[in-house]
């Protein structure tokens, strides 16, 4: 992937990874846009990087997602870049009555959204240079862990869904990467740890360094550090992960 030069459309680019990607993106040069739901964020955003859209929209609700989608191509006919990054981490007991709303709410974001919005961009994406979806899936989509069961279950479908779609648009001329995180160091499930403590993990910056790397050399499954091990160890090791 050419990782200069482009116009890029990012989901959920308020906190962690989608952050870190739109700062990188713009310290090339490239134009970027993100979207989110929290206004101070993105207030706070526009304020402190100012070659940067920052649109307020909800990704979890398909009115939203049209309106983006259609916003975006009126407002920035350029993009050629698409990278699905948002998306939430419940923690979900298997054992109990569901809340079946809360399972559709992280559905919705980590999986119909990408799948949604990359339908609605492919046209738009068709045929300029460079063009491209970017899925970011997840090591977890590989060995789940059993307390996030939904999670790794909608992160699993975001890796096969990646690859029925790099088949689908090679026809239009759009590259598709996926990008498969391991533990990286954002608010990702902030709501399951206690006073929010910190997840852990790989820094944003050394995580996008990898990212920049891998894609600007054309990889296409990019499995960063343990998600590498998880993708090649698979069901392997889900007895280790869940003792
Ligand atoms: N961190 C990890 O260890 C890790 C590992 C594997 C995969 N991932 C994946 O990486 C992606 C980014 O996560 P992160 O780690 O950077 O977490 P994060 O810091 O919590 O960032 C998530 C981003 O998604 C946005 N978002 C969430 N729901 C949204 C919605 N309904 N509409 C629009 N934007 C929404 C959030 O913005 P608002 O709250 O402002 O809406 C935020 O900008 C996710 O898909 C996650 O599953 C992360």
């Amino acid at each position: 992937m050419n990782i200069r030069n482009n116009t890029i459309v990012i989901t959920g680019g308020t906190s962690g990874i989608g952050l870190g990607l739109a700062e990188r993106f713009l310290a090339l040069g490239n134009r970027v846009i993100v979207c989110g739901r929290r206004e101070d964020r993105l207030a706070a955003l526009r304020a402190r990087l100012p070659g940067l859209v920052a649109l307020r929209y909800d990704m979890a609700d398909e009115a939203q997602r049209l309106d983006f989608a259609r916003r975006v191509a009126e407002d920035y006919p350029a993009v050629n870049v698409l990278v699905n990054n948002a998306g939430i981490q419940l923690a979900t007991d298997l054992r109990k009555p569901l809340d079946m709303e809360r399972i559709r709410g992280e559905l919705e974001i980590n999986l119909v959204a990408p799948l949604q919005l990359s339908s609605l961009f492919a046209p738009f994406l068709s045929g300029k240079p460079g063009a491209a979806v970017v899925n970011v899936s997840s090591g977890l989509a590989f060995a789940p862990i059993a307390a996030m069961g939904v999670y790794c279950a909608s992160k699993a479908a975001v890796h096969s869904l990646s690859l029925s779609m790099r088949r689908q648009f090679r026809d239009l001329g759009i590259e598709v990467y996926e990008v498969a995180p391991p533990s990286v160091d954002s608010e990702l499930g902030w709501q399951h740890r206690p006073q929010g403590g910190s997840h852990g993990g790989l820094s944003v910056a050394a995580f996008v360094d990898a990212v920049m790397a891998a894609l600007e050399a054309g990889t296409v499954e990019v499995a960063v550090e343990q998600a590498a091990g998880l993708r090649e160890g698979r069901e392997a090791l889900f007895d280790r992960m869940n003792p």
